[in-house]
Formats: structure tokens, C-alpha cells, sequence
């Protein structure tokens, strides 16, 4: 990177040498784990406010220890317990949290380009966690992680992301990162949930579709809280189509296809219970390598509050 950026907010607005860079910097981070004491003091002095509008289990828990293990502060922001809610702006909310002297906000969004237009306003080095439908850019770089773990060579490696695509950031986060780092992807899901303009291969049919042969297959929770019509008969319908039944995972094993999983996962609807302990499952190191990418993005950024400008 020729110079620290203030935001990580998507992964348009990074190179595949800048991405390689996280990446690398993911892999140095993640021997800080194997130590006894799991913590170095790069950011010490250090304040990461967590501001999350929606539910998160995976991705606020990791981004606090990620920021503790660089001995960071962190600050959890309630938000319904705020003054958000007697109808304090945006704009004020992040002002009296910048005079706080905070450094960093994690934010997530059910709103597409919340954490973009909280950078516009802020000094504080803003890390988008999801801002609805439209991206996800810290998985993608755990996700691209972990692939380069079982798969070191990404370039022409192939990753069939199967399930609701229409409706999900990580999926256009995830094959974003995959596609700038030479990997090829494909779409598979119901003609309702996989868009029809996209640069990727789109199949509607599972036969089809393995096929085509993928290294890695990507599944996608069904997110019914985003979904304001029915987009396909039933969850039975769902699994018997798209879902990793047994029969199909037989297939992945015999062929040695990786599986993977953003989580949260609907057991029954995209996978069936013996896939998530599948000896190819690589959905909790995706857990793992969450902490050490986030650690990544912290240490990169450069945030222009004044403790930072003071030094
Ligand atoms: N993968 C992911 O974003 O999970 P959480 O919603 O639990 O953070």
C-alpha cells in the first residue's frame, strides 16, 4: 500500500496488491495466537467504538478481540439504549463520540452506504461490518484467507457460491476479493435469488453446476429477514435443491471439496447437520481467521484524529 488508508469500506476501493497486503499482514497476525500471552501493544493508547445497528455474533465479538490483541480500548455502543433513540442525527452521535477521542468505528448498517457516509463525517477511521445488502468487506478478506490456507495458489482456483445471493453483502464482497485475486467464481441458487447480470457463471441447477468442478463450495445463509416475498416454495424445497444433503456432501468428500459458511448457518435448509462437522468444513477456521484479518484492518488503517496527529 504506497500510503496507510483512513477507511476500509468495501473492496472496490482496494488493488489486489493492497488486498494482498491484508492478507499477508492476516498470516503475521495469526502467529501472535500461538504465543502464551496473545496480545502485542500496537495500539495501545488506542480507542475502537463498536456501533452496531443490527445483530452480529461472529463478526462484533471478533473485531473486540482483534482490537484487544492490538491493546487497543473498546467501547461497545448501545444503540437502543442511546440517545439515538430520543432522535439524535447521525451526524451529532458521531461528533460526541469523535470529542471522546475515539480512533476507530466499527459500524454496521441495515442501510447500503451507512459506513461510507459515516467516513464523509468523521475523522475516526471508519471499518464498515455490513451495511445491508451491499457489502461485507471484512469476511471477504477472512474468506479469501481462508481459502489461501488449503488452497496457497488462489489464481484459477474455482468457488461456487451457492444460495441467496440476491439478498447477501457477503456474497458480493466475498467474490469480489475471490475475482481480483485470480479466482474464478460461479453462482448457484434459485433463478429468484442469483442475478442474472453479473461477470460470473450463474447456474440454476446443482448437477449442473458441480460439474463445473469447484475447489471450494460457498454456501449462503437464507436471509428471510431480507426477503419481502416468497422466493422459492418451502425450506424442504430449498434443501432438496441447494442444500447440502448427505448424499451431496458423500460427493464433496469423495472429490475433496472444501465447504464454507459465513454463519450464521440454517441447519436442515443450506446444510444438513453432518456438513457442518464435515472433515473438509472449513467454517469454524473462517471463525478463527476472522480475529487475525480484523487485527489486519486495524493495524493498517490510519485514522486522522488528533491522537493520531499529535504523534
Ligand atoms: N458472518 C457474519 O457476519 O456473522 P455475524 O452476523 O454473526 O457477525
Amino acid at each position: 500500500m504506497n500510503s496507510a488508508p483512513k477507511d476500509f469500506l468495501d473492496i472496490a476501493s482496494f488493488s489486489k496488491e493492497d488486498l494482498t497486503s491484508f492478507l499477508d499482514n492476516t498470516m503475521q497476525m495469526k502467529e501472535i495466537f500461538t504465543r502464551s500471552v496473545k496480545k502485542v501493544p500496537t495500539l495501545r493508547g488506542r480507542t475502537v467504538l463498536m456501533l452496531f445497528y443490527e445483530n452480529s455474533t461472529r463478526t462484533s465479538t471478533s473485531f473486540e478481540i482483534a482490537a484487544k490483541r492490538l491493546s487497543a480500548d473498546v467501547t461497545n455502543f448501545d444503540v437502543p439504549r442511546s440517545s439515538v433513540q430520543k432522535g439524535e442525527s447521525v451526524k451529532d452521535t458521531i461528533d460526541t463520540l469523535e470529542a471522546m477521542r475515539c480512533d476507530y468505528v466499527v459500524v454496521r448498517h441495515p442501510m447500503p452506504g451507512f459506513a461510507k457516509n459515516l467516513a464523509g463525517l468523521t475523522n475516526m477511521s471508519v471499518i464498515n461490518a455490513g451495511d445491508g445488502q451491499h457489502a461485507h468487506p471484512t469476511q471477504a478478506l477472512l474468506d479469501a484467507h481462508t481459502i489461501r490456507e488449503v488452497h496457497p495458489e488462489l489464481e484459477k482456483k474455482k468457488v461456487l457460491i451457492i444460495g441467496d445471493v440476491l439478498h447477501s453483502r457477503v456474497a458480493r464482497s466475498t467474490s469480489r476479493i475471490l475475482d481480483k485475486l485470480g479466482a474464478e467464481v460461479a453462482f448457484l441458487g434459485p433463478g429468484s435469488l442469483v442475478p442474472k447480470h453479473s461477470k460470473f457463471s450463474r447456474f440454476t441447477n446443482y448437477e449442473e453446476a458441480i460439474a463445473w468442478k469447484p475447489d471450494v463450495v460457498y454456501l449462503l445463509r437464507v436471509q428471510m429477514e431480507r426477503q419481502t416475498a416468497p422466493f422459492f416454495p418451502s425450506t424442504a424445497e430449498y434443501h432438496n435443491l441447494y442444500g447440502i444433503t448427505r448424499e451431496r456432501l458423500a460427493y464433496l468428500s469423495d472429490h475433496g471439496i472444501y465447504l464454507m459458511h459465513p454463519g450464521p448457518f440454517n441447519r436442515g435448509v443450506e446444510i444438513c447437520d453432518e456438513a457442518v462437522d464435515y472433515e473438509r468444513s472449513l467454517i469454524n477456521k473462517q471463525v478463527e481467521n476472522g480475529v487475525a484479518a480484523r487485527m489486519s484492518v486495524l493495524y493498517a488503517l490510519k485514522p486522522q484524529t488528533s491522537s493520531f496527529i499529535i504523534e
